[in-house]
Parts: C-alpha cells; structure tokens; sequence
C-alpha cells in the first residue's frame, strides 16, 4: 500500500489536490472518498469533475443516490450515507453508475463487500476551519507518483 498525505489550506487547494488525481483516471476506476459531515468530501470530487470536463454544477448527491455526470469521461458521483448495507435489489440499482465511468463513492463503509475494489481511498480530516488533512491511499504506487510528482511513503505492515 502506498500512501500520500498533504495539507490543504482552502477549499479551492482541495479541488486541485483532487484534479491532479483526477487526470491520472480513466473509465473503470473507483475513488473511495471518506470523511466526516464538512471535511470536504463533495469538495473534493467537485476538483475533479472538473478536471475531468464536467461542466455543471456538482452537489452532494444526498438526497438522490447518485449523479453521473458527462465530462472528457463519464463521472458518477455516488453518497452512501443513507445506506446500512446493500440488498441485492439496491446492489442493481447502483451497478449502472460503474458502467464505463470513473466512480466517486462518498461514506462508502456501507458499501463494504459490494463495491469494486478502489484505484485509492482518499480520507479527509478536519484540522482548523479551513484547513484539511488530506490522506490518499493506493494499491497502484504509479497513480501517486502521476498525480503527486511525490515518492509515495511505503507504509509497513500494510
Ligand atoms: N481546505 C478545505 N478543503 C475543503 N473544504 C474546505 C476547506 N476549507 C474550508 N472548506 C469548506 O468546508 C466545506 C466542505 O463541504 P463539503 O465538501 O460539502 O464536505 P462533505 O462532502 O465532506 O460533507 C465547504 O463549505 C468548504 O468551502
Ligand atoms: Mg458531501
């Protein structure tokens, strides 16, 4: 596991924490986003949508279960936040949304076992009111090393 973690000091740095991402994303990769209610989570993927040539406007999706949006690529913008876990019949409903597009999974703990497995994790962690802790995880150290320019930390016992 390869991680990388960076500081971000305005909502505007987030969004282009998350574009530098974003442009090493095609169709088919999932980015798990977590964080608590505020830490940036909508923030983020907003940042990347961008990057990704979505044009309108990105909302958190928490009243509807998803957005997918059409940019250079196809964005879906999943929330889970209402989700305890998944039946089968909710599972179909949401399987559209990773069909040829890059997927961004906000509160994904309720999609644990169901969802496919991330390209990276991101968390995102209050520090002071306009300050983030921002934590990228990854399987696939190339992603980090594209998108950071950083030698990604090797974390032990991973
Ligand atoms: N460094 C920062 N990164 C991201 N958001 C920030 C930052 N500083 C302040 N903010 C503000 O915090 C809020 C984050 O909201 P949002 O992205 O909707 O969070 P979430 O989706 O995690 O609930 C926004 O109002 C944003 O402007
Ligand atoms: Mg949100």
């Amino acid at each position: 596991m390869a991680s990388f973690e960076v500081e971000s000091g305005s909502a505007e740095e987030t969004e282009a924490i998350a574009a530098r991402l974003a442009r090493s994303l095609a169709p088919g990769d999932v980015v798990l986003v977590s964080g608590e209610l505020g830490a940036g989570k909508t923030t983020f993927v907003r940042g990347a949508c961008r990057a990704l040539g979505v044009a309108g406007r990105v909302t958190s999706p928490t009243f509807t279960i998803g957005h997918r949006y059409s940019g250079t690529v196809d964005v879906s913008h999943l929330d889970l936040y209402r989700f305890r876990g998944f039946s089968a019949a909710e599972w179909s409903d949401l399987e559209p949304y990773f069909d040829d597009a890059v997927v961004f999974v906000e509160w994904p703990e309720a999609g644990a076992g169901v969802l496919p497995q991330p390209r990276a994790h991101v968390r995102l962690e209050h520090v002071a009111p306009d300050v983030r802790r921002i934590l990228i995880d990854t399987t696939d150290p190339t992603l980090l090393e594209e998108s950071t320019g950083a030698r990604p930390g090797l974390r032990h016992g991973d």
